[in-house]
């Protein structure tokens, strides 16, 4: 009869599994043609109606006061991701931690109680990525 201590182990591991598989270096492909505009990119990270990274996020450069310490420094963020790897932070963090408190902003899949007026919906629309990618690419120290 197997262990229980080995049983126990390899149920963490069946547990975990899909997790180990989060990858940091995920990189996702433009949602749109257009190229995105920095400056709308901007506006739309402070847009405090849908989730502003300034809640957790804070970037030097900004003027705005009360920016988050929940997640890490922006400043400098493109000197270590590509836009690939951001706009994938981005559409859904989970993909690459998949326990992150940071929203995915341009998903529908697996999410929880969302309201009837929101089911299908996501907070980004695909040139409002493309818009925040461009400006995030700007923050390279
Ligand atoms: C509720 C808090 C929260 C919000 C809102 C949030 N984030 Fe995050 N973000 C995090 C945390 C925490 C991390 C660290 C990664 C993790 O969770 O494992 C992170 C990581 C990141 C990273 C990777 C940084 C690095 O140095 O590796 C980027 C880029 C990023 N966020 C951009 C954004 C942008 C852009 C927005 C707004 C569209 C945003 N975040 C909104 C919490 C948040």
């Amino acid at each position: 009869m197997a262990s229980p201590i080995l049983v126990l182990i390899l149920g963490l591991t069946l547990a975990v599994g899909p997790r180990a598989m989060a990858d940091p270096t995920l990189s996702h492909p433009p949602l749109t043609d257009q190229p995105g505009d920095p400056v709308r990119g901007l506006a739309v990270v402070r847009d405090a109606s849908r989730a502003s990274c300034l809640i957790c996020h804070s970037i030097a450069t900004l003027p705005d006061r009360d920016q988050g310490g929940l997640g890490p420094p922006l400043d400098g963020v493109a000197a270590r991701l590509d836009a690939g790897q951001m706009r994938q932070r981005i559409v859904d963090a989970r993909r690459v931690s998949p326990d992150t408190i940071m929203p995915p902003y341009h998903a529908t899949a697996g999410l929880f109680a969302v309201g009837a007026k929101w089911v299908g919906q996501t907070l980004y629309s695909a040139q409002d990525v493309e818009d925040v990618v461009a400006f995030l690419m700007t923050l390279k120290d």
